[in-house]
């Protein structure tokens, strides 16, 4: 089956490579979706490990719709039957860019109108929609429509830690693993968020040390498909929870000047279940040091839009830079909308890669530290 994974905007590369890593699969990224061949596990296992997805799709047909009559037709001959049970409950959701048909409520009507068509024909009755979800996604893309199956439900970003619970400007928790998935860090160095807010950084960066898996305690709409046989999911989940590291030692640091936005960082750090692997302290950004060498800041300041006034920013950034400077070979990576960042933190960055926080574009400023010596034992050819 043809699988297409979202990704929040400008993160399809960091997606295409947890892909690889994960399965070894090679994948084709278009348009904000990584697109790649697999079965049922190749579903289960994405929804369950990846970390920078938004959603799994399964590609259920496409076909080329200028007119109502042309959507319906094409959406009439899609074997909605092998996934959608006779008591399903059918929800439609779409865009529309660039095309004739621009009405995405009129839309999602008529394939909703087209699909039930389809199973009433094929089930030979009538249609209670008293069962499970099954969401159907449309994208209309210059008159080309293509419908998948939404094997999500809630997008991936929900791991559920953070369920009731919002912070001042959150990050969303996939774009947050994505920050530390596009750096240097690994489990062995210091990793410092000095504007923790609600802890989404430190979070996700405890969870990828400890290597529990994004989606082990949430629920996936794909679960309750009556067509599918799951059998392999519980080993899947079993497999998963075995792999968890529980023995390596972490330094992973989170501050916020704010007393209240740690208190809900360490609420979500335990749910979580990575509270004991994160230091959360109250404190002013401009406190910081380290004795320690070689860490990587991960960090996304207040930008002024939402939270503060420029002056206030200046005077931010630039004893930011200072803190920064003072410590022993760190690497600092942040995300923000202050376009003079590097004017501020005076520093050049080595890369700036453009990523999306909600619709608001920022600069991912990459400023890198020397490559740290390599401390573990050389082998000879003798052992
Ligand atoms: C954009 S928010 C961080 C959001 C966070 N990434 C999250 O996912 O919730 C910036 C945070 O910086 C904190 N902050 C502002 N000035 C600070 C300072 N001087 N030192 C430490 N934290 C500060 C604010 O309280 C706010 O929580």
């Amino acid at each position: 089956m043809q699988i297409t994974v979202s990704a929040p905007s400008g993160l399809e590369g960091v997606v295409k490579r947890e892909i690889y890593k994960l399965t070894g699969l090679d994948s084709t990224a278009i348009n904000g979706r990584v697109e790649v061949s697999g079965d049922l596990k190749t579903v289960a296992l994405f929804n369950l490990h990846l970390r920078t997805a938004s959603r799994v799709f399964i590609k259920l047909g496409s076909f080329k719709a200028q007119t109502f009559d042309e959507l319906f037709d094409g959406v009439s001959l899609i074997d909605f039957e092998n996934y959608i049970d006779k008591k399903g409950k059918i929800e439609v959701y779409g865009s529309s860019i660039e095309s004739k048909l621009t009405s995405v409520q009129a839309c999602a009507s008529i394939i909703k109108k087209a699909i039930c068509k389809r199973l009433i024909s094929k089930y030979d009755t009538e249609l209670t929609e008293s069962g499970e979800r099954y969401k159907i996604e449309f994208i209309l893309r210059r008159d080309y429509c293509i419908i998948s199956l939404d094997t999500s439900g809630e997008s991936l970003n929900k791991r559920g830690y953070r369920k009731e619970l919002i912070g001042d400007a959150p990050l969303k928790e996939n774009v947050a693993a994505a920050l530390i998935l596009l750096s240097v860090w690994n489990k062995s160095r210091p990793l410092a968020d000095l504007f923790c807010g609600s802890g989404t950084i430190p979070i996700e960066g405890a969870l990828i040390a400890k290597n529990i898996a994004p989606g082990l305690y949430r629920d996936f709409d794909f679960l309750r498909y009556k067509k599918f046989d799951l059998s392999f999911w519980e080993d899947m989940k079993k497999n998963a929870i075995n792999s968890i590291d529980n023995e390596t030692e972490l330094k992973i640091y989170a501050f916020d000047i704010e007393e209240s936005q740690i208190r809900l960082a360490r609420k979500h750090a335990e749910k979580a279940g990575v509270l004991d692997a994160i230091h959360f302290q109250r404190a002013d950004m401009r406190e910081f040091s380290s004795r320690l060498k070689d860490g990587v800041i991960i960090t996304n300041p207040p930008y002024g839009e939402r939270l503060l006034d420029r002056k206030t920013i200046v005077s931010l950034y630039r004893d930011y830079g200072e803190v920064y400077s003072k410590l022993n070979n760190w690497s600092a990576y942040t995300l923000t909308s202050v376009t003079d960042f590097e004017r501020l933190f005076r520093k050049k960055a080595n890369k700036k890669r453009k990523i999306y926080n909600g619709k608001l574009e920022c600069n991912y400023f990459s400023v890198l530290g020397e490559k740290p010596e390599k401390t573990d034992k050389k082998f000879t050819k003798k052992d």
